[in-house]
């Protein structure tokens, strides 16, 4: 929409520098991510600017009704143009946002608000876009004080979103406001973050919880009832240990996941070959596949084949990759780990085979989540922590490299990385 008087003209009454100001204002705002406080300093001024545009033929009417952008001025008339530099400027914002006068009509609506709300006819009370009681209060509150105001506000359709809704007063000089900004900040997916923050931090308190309760009750164990019972004591220690243990991994893998986390845009830039890294992976993981009795099955071309990567990382990725095949995929007896560099060499894709019972399709895209479990049990008693999937989709995000999940009931899982 362009701000244009009822027959088409408008002329410029004060300096253009503030318009020129609040433009490159905006302009560093955008650049600068749109820093709340940058925006609303900017479009103060470019609404200050704007204000100062009067129509000649009706200098009472104040700001006139809006009209469409991107509309082409029908002279070369600079004024004119500013204007609609001015509107292309705001639309060019892609917070949604109006500019209302003190009857509540809506004068000015950007082209976010009209993506995200819809079009409205030029001067249409703010009622027929906005029936939120929430917002239109705060409106009513800024414009009877002339103070800011901000409330939260949460779209349902097509999808929820979730608005950060601020009403701020046109400050032009001593008078009274006659203009407020409404700006509609989405905090959908900082919502999403948060949430997710806070059920890892109860997840990582409930796991490290349930050791420490067991170790509590030992110890009280071990003052009272079963004091003088030195086979009892020697029992209940190795469990002791065990739980200490338990807890360690899990305090080593929420900092490795903290440290991937500080350096997750940094790119490795060290290259890698994979033949002797997996042979290195295999020979680590032999005790505990000799253990379960599974054979783990190389299958290696006979070059090189080198990635960018972080070689210690690499290996704690392949070493979850396997060590999980051989624990859940136990009954399967067999893990191939396969190797193929990609075509005309810029690649590779290593698969991990196993042959065990699989997993249902519903768990696969869950299962990088953090403290995510087909089977809690299950994976408790294998010494996992539930993190092994997430520290390994962490170090592929940093390698630029994706994690690809197959799998079919009773028949087994390939677990791909491309490179
Ligand atoms: N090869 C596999 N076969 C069957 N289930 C698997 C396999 N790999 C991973 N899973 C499932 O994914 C879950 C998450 O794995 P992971 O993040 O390594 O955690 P953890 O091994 O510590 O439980 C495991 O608990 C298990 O249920
Ligand atoms: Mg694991």
């Amino acid at each position: 929409m362009a701000l244009t008087d009822d027959d088409g003209k408008i002329r410029l009454r004060h300096s253009p520098y503030s318009l020129l100001a609040g433009l490159l204002i905006l302009g560093a705002a955008l650049a600068a991510g749109l820093h709340l406080v940058g925006l609303s300093v900017a479009l103060s001024i470019v609404a200050v600017a704007i204000l100062a545009y009067q129509p000649t033929r009706s200098p009472s009417a104040g700001l006139a009704p809006a009209g469409v952008v991107g509309e082409p001025p029908q002279s070369v008339d600079a004024p004119r143009d500013n204007i609609a530099t001015t509107s292309a400027a705001l639309s060019a914002i892609d917070i949604p946002l109006y500019l209302i006068d003190h009857r509540e009509n809506i004068i000015f609506q950007n082209a976010a608000a009209a993506q995200s709300f819809g079009g409205i006819e030029p001067n249409a009370h703010i009622t027929t876009r906005l029936r939120s009681p929430a917002i239109l209060d705060c409106v009513r509150e800024t414009i009877a004080k002339g103070n800011v105001n901000t409330v939260e506000y949460t779209e349902r359709h097509p999808s929820t979103r979730v608005y950060l809704v601020r009403v701020a007063p046109v400050v032009t000089g001593t008078g009274r406001p006659t203009h407020f900004v409404l700006s509609f900040r989405d905090i959908s997916e900082s919502r999403v973050v948060e949430r997710m923050r806070s059920d890892f931090v109860a997840n990582a308190s409930h796991e490290l919880r349930t050791p420490l309760a067991s170790l509590q009750g030992f110890i009280e164990t071990l003052q009272g009832p079963a004091k003088n019972d030195p086979k009892a004591g020697e029992r209940f220690l190795g469990i002791m240990l065990e739980q200490v243990q338990r807890m360690n991994r899990l305090v080593d893998d929420l900092l490795s996941l903290s440290r991937l986390e500080l350096k997750a845009h940094i790119a490795p830039s060290d290259r890698v070959d994979l033949l002797p890294l997996l042979g290195h992976v295999r020979d680590a993981l032999q005790p505990l596949a000799a253990s379960l009795d599974v054979e783990v099955v190389l299958n290696l071309p006979t070059e090189a084949v080198f990635v960018a990567g972080d070689r210690d990382e690499l290996i704690q990725v392949f070493e979850n990759l396997v060590q999980n095949a051989c624990k859940y995929g136990q009954e399967g007896k067999r893990v191939e780990v396969t190797l193929n560099p990609t075509e005309g060499g810029h690649g590779a894709e290593v698969s991990i085979r196993d042959f065990g019972p699989g997993i249902a399709e519903e768990h696969i895209p869950r299962l990088t989540e953090r403290f995510y479990r087909v089977n809690v049990e299950a994976s408790r008693s294998k010494k996992g922590t539930g993190l092994g999937l997430a520290i390994v989709k962490h170090i592929l995000t940093r390698h630029r490299a994706r994690l690809i999940v197959k799998s079919e009931i009773g028949k087994g899982s390939v677990f791909t990385v491309r490179f």
